[in-house]
């Protein structure tokens, strides 16, 4: 049972297009960028995630047509060679401004880190593309992604009213006034030490 598993990171490396983090107990994470192929897991992922998921044909547009989008996916490598898609992230570069289009985790296997390190290496790359400061929108109710985001020190900046078609809900705008490797690489410490103490 994934969801279950207790994981511990032993090693982590941090490399331009792949960031691979070897997990002692139950599986190895990989943080590479999205492939084609990858397009079913993702959309089940985003299904399962949100009330307004993307439709098909937008991930299939980042991925294979819009040149200032950056995506990610999570791999989860069981001991049986098995491999799943645990989660993905869509950055839109623009000038010196990464924007967080999405972020999802499969429900399985939240709460282990995995949104941190998809954040931590988007933000990573686009910070290597030159990208100076990283904006997103979230629902106002939606407390565990800004728990999330305030550990890499987003901040809260505006709202759009009745933002949300589904429910009218309000969206937060939060800004992080500068993508710095210090603070990704303390981000990505902490992470480490809680994962280590579990
Ligand atoms: C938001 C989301 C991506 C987080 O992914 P995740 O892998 O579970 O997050 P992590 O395990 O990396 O957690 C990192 C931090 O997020 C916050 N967080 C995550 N889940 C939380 C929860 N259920 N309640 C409160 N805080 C939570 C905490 O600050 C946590 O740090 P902590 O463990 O030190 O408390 C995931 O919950 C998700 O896919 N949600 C649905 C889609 C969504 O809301 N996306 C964001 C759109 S703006």
């Amino acid at each position: 049972m994934p969801g279950a598993c207790p994981l511990s990171i032993s090693i982590t490396m941090n490399l331009s297009r792949f960031d691979m983090i070897t997990l002692q107990a139950d599986f190895t994470l990989t943080i590479r960028p999205m492939a084609l192929e990858d397009l079913p897991a993702v959309q089940e992922i985003d299904r399962l995630s949100f009330t307004l998921p993307w439709p098909a044909s937008s991930f299939r547009y980042e991925l294979l047509e819009n040149e200032h989008s950056q995506l990610y996916v999570a791999e989860a490598q069981h001991p049986n060679g098995q491999k799943t898609i645990v989660g993905a992230i869509v950055v839109w570069l623009v000038v010196d401004e990464a924007h967080i289009a999405t972020l999802a985790v499969h429900p399985e296997y939240r709460q282990m880190g995995i949104g941190m390190r998809l954040l931590i290496s988007a933000l990573r790359a686009a910070q290597q593309a030159g990208m100076q400061i990283a904006t997103l929108e979230v629902r106002a109710g939606n407390w565990a992604a800004q728990a999330l985001y305030h550990q890499f020190g987003f901040q809260v900046v505006g709202k759009r009213s009745a933002y949300y078609q589904d429910n009218h809900e309000d969206a937060l705008i939060m800004t992080l006034p500068k993508i710095d490797e210090k603070i990704l690489a303390q981000v990505e410490q902490e992470l480490q030490k809680k994962i280590n103490r579990r």
